[in-house]
């Protein structure tokens, strides 16, 4: 067990298995204004406990980060909970070339390194990892983003549905920007504000719609300054939260959706159809309907 006050951090370690300083530098690309362990020069970092992500190739990618990132022999802590990529992270520091103690405590796994590792094996896990253009959906993603290699079914359903909008509008929680390359096709959209909690999402974005119309924002929806008179918002509301099903989450964001429009503005959204949004949306808006209903997903046109 490392015994001392991390400095940078990635994510939110449990504070029960962590001790981070309250000037704490983070790393995670969720949380908006965060720093990225890409742009650090090599091996300047002088420590870091890292929260590992679940996913396999972005978990690979952001030790592969660190360990690039961190000064030869500098502390280096990686944990997560065991059933959510915990238990991989020493095998995962072993195909890094990185040697690790392992230790388990109140249902994460731990392991405790130091900087440095083989450089090639780096290399490849980065490149793995990173931003690639994927031919079949002619976007930009990275893995770790929301449903990265492929265009979400509740997305796909909405894209269906949706006509061609008008005005100035929003997409909140914008993905790679799915939704809002097909709302520029319409020239009657004037400007389209986008935005994201997760950074690479938003890099993914900027990427994938070059249009002088469209604004970027990282930042989460919810604290960010509330977008007036807005003639539309088109979304794919987030409803799970640190993987876990978060209904909360989705009705704030309609909620959300109804202060930044003007009167007579429209709300396009679509939701898995177990999700309880009609009592949100109904005293919201002067009229809000079910448009269809297909393959598990409703798409909602609300009008405010
Ligand atoms: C269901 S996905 C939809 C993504 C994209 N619009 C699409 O259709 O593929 C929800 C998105 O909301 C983002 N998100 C989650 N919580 C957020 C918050 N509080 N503020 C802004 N974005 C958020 C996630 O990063 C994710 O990209």
């Amino acid at each position: 067990m490392i015994r001392m006050e991390f400095v940078n951090i990635y994510g939110a370690p449990p504070p029960d298995l962590v001790e981070v300083s309250a000037t704490a530098m983070q790393f995670s690309p969720l949380v908006p204004g965060a720093a990225d362990l890409a742009a650090l020069p090599e091996a300047s970092l002088e420590s870091l406990a890292m929260l590992a992500p679940p996913g396999t190739l972005e978990r690979r990618y952001a030790l592969a980060q660190a360990l690039r990132r961190l000064a030869p022999g500098a502390p280096f802590m990686a944990l997560a909970p065991k059933d959510k990529g915990g238990a991989r992270i020493a095998g995962d520091l072993t195909a890094l070339g990185c040697p690790y103690l392992e230790t388990a405590r109140r249902h994460h796994r731990l392991c405790v390194a130091k900087g440095g590792g083989d450089p090639a094996a780096i290399a490849t896990l980065i490149e793995e990892g990173g931003p690639r253009f994927l031919q079949n959906l002619g976007l930009w993603s990275q893995p770790g983003v929301f449903s990265w290699d492929r265009i979400d079914p509740g997305s796909a359903a909405l894209l269906h549905h949706l006509p061609a909008l008008s005005g100035a509008g929003a997409d909140f929680g914008c993905g790679i920007g799915a939704l809002a390359r097909d709302v520029l096709r319409s020239s009657s959209v004037v400007s389209l504000a986008l935005l994201d909690i997760d950074r690479r999402a938003i890099d993914m974005a900027k990427r994938n719609i070059v249009d002088p119309r469209a604004r970027f924002q990282w930042a989460d929806v919810l604290k960010a300054d509330t977008l007036a008179g807005l003639d539309f918002v088109v979304m794919n509301p987030p409803f799970h939260e640190g993987g876990v099903e978060n209904q909360a989450l989705g009705q704030s964001f309609i909620r959300r959706a109804a202060a930044s429009l003007r009167t007579g503005g429209v709300c396009w959204l679509t939701a898995n159809r177990h999700l309880p949004y009609e009592a949100i949306l109904k005293p919201l808006f002067r009229h809000a309907s079910v448009v269809a209903e297909t393959n598990g997903y409703k798409i909602f046109q609300a009008r405010k």
